[in-house]
């Protein structure tokens, strides 16, 4: 999979590409990320990429010119087989959940596109055919960590990028049901007077299979109801055993 990245600030990426996973996907040659300095396709004496909104209003947006021109150099690269499905990551985009992120690892190529000051010039996204994303109902100074989210949960669902298939499958959010996963437990067995469910040590794996089962309808059921006040969800206790884990 080929994953091009445009930004103003490509050393942001350094440390989270070359990190654990990703580093060992990309040296593997499953993954190919490519950050791409938008400032290279900036105009005139002052490299330019960003201007005032016309009609007014507070902050700079990023002029279609070195955007777009970005985007098209990088989509003529002939080492990439596809142009790509390109993404501007922007707070008023598609939310990104598991379906939309296997949605995305299906692709042969993504083209991320980050955001800086109030946005983009609406015509980049007519202009470039785009689509946009968001991670959350909040406002980064920036696409940059949009896009690490973006890749990050991209990346562990691309076969051979994960050691075990399995944990991807059995993750949170995936599968028809879109079940949260329910707690799980390692060793010892007892830690601060915390027992690990009887069950889960029993050796009957169909016991422990329609175990985590109902474990993980309740915890989806739990985290659905969160039109209780903050403070009022009771946190199952597993919590302390997980934040204790060695
Ligand atoms: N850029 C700024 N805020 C963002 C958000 N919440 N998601 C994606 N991109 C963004």
């Amino acid at each position: 999979m080929r994953i091009d990245i445009v930004t103003l600030f490509p050393e942001m990426f350094e440390g989270f590409l070359t990190g654990s996973l990703l580093g060992d996907a990309r040296e593997a040659g499953i993954l190919d990320v490519r950050p791409r300095n938008l400032r290279d396709f900036a105009t005139g004496r002052h490299r330019q990429v960003d201007d005032r909104p016309f009609g007014g209003g507070p902050g700079m947006l990023l002029m279609p010119g070195p955007v777009v021109a970005c985007v098209e150099a990088v989509q003529s690269d002939p080492s990439a087989a596809a142009p790509g499905r390109v993404i501007l990551l922007t707070p008023g985009g598609r939310p990104l959940d598991q379906a939309l992120v296997e949605e995305l690892a299906a692709e042969p190529r993504l083209v991320l596109v980050c955001g800086r000051y109030e946005g983009f010039d609406a015509r980049i996204r007519e202009t470039l055919g785009a689509e946009e994303i968001s991670i959350g109902d909040y406002v980064l100074s920036g696409g940059e960590p949009a896009a690490m989210v973006v890749i990050d949960a991209v990346a562990r669902l691309v076969p051979g990028v994960l050691g075990d298939e399995r944990s991807a499958r059995d993750d949170s959010f995936s599968g028809a049901e879109r079940l949260v996963e329910g707690p799980q437990y390692t060793r010892p067995r007892e830690f601060r007077g915390l027992e690990v469910p009887e069950v889960l040590t029993s050796g009957d794996h169909r016991r422990i299979a329609r175990w985590r089962r109902e474990q993980a309808a309740e915890a989806t059921r739990r985290r659905g109801s969160d039109a209780e006040p903050r403070g009022a969800t009771s946190q199952p206790d597993t919590r302390q055993t997980e934040r204790s884990m060695p």
